[in-house]
């Protein structure tokens, strides 16, 4: 087995985390290229390669995008009203140089079996799934250049896409699959709290005894989300 390559990629999903501070300094010459054409290599359902890549750079537009954002998705946040700001908390992704917004053009779905012209379930699994491989590229792919990203999953909810397109002039026929976000660290993420492999890997017959029970799951939830809204 190729010990040094499964190191290095083990290496690589551990240094790709969700970051949510960003500094302002714009990225080297050529890089969302690179990032780009890692995700050009993703697999997807039928090889439609259903995806279009949106890189905003100017800052216009990104100001544009994150009032959109503010308005109809803002971020997340720990802190109530009236809280005083940590120091460390005043990066946000609002400073990122950069934000990648994946479009899913759903006319590809034509490719897929039975060449649907319609949206239905089937089609809706595939392209979720073929989009969320291109996009997890992307993170890796800025990873692998000491780049931090994060995942603004907000983008894609309905009023905000649609006030994105305006702002950017997409068509109708694609839509916003997710925005990630772009730049250097202003901070590092918390270490990750994960689940154990030995909990989560089964071998071939299991019943009910073998998976988690609901109370563990519950338990366990409240620990994520505890362990979430600290990064927040
Ligand atoms: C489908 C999906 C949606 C997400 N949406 C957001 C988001 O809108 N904002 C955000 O800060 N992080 C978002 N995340 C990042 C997760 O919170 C993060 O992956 C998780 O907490 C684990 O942390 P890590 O990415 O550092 O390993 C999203 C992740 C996924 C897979």
């Amino acid at each position: 087995m190729p010990q040094q390559e499964y190191d290095h990629l083990l290496d690589l999903v551990k240094t790709r985390r969700t970051f949510r501070k960003f500094k302002p300094d714009p990225l080297p010459e050529g890089c969302i290229e690179k990032i780009i054409e890692i995700a050009r290599w993703a697999p997807s359902g039928f090889h439609t390669q259903p995806w279009e890549f949106l890189a905003v750079k100017k800052k216009e537009v990104k100001d544009a995008i994150v009032k959109a954002l503010d308005r109809h998705a803002p971020p997340i946040t720990n802190i109530k009203a009236g809280d005083k700001i940590p120091a460390a908390s005043q990066g946000s992704f609002r400073d990122a140089p950069v934000f990648i917004i994946l479009l899913t053009d759903w006319r590809a779905k034509i490719g897929l079996p039975g060449h649907p012209t319609e949206k239905n379930p089937l089609v809706t699994s595939i392209y979720c799934s073929s989009m969320a491989s291109a996009f997890l590229y992307l993170h890796l792919a800025a990873a692998s250049l000491g780049l931090a990203s994060q995942w603004y999953s907000a983008a894609s909810r309905p009023e905000a896409e649609q006030e994105i397109r305006n702002i950017i002039g997409f068509p109708e026929s694609l839509s916003i699959y997710d925005m990630m976000v772009l730049g250097y660290p202003a901070a590092p993420p918390n270490p990750k709290e994960l689940r154990s492999l030995a909990e989560m890997i089964h071998y071939d017959d299991c019943g009910p005894q073998d998976f988690r029970t609901d109370e563990q799951v519950l338990a366990y939830a409240q620990k994520t989300w505890d362990w979430c809204m600290s990064e927040h």
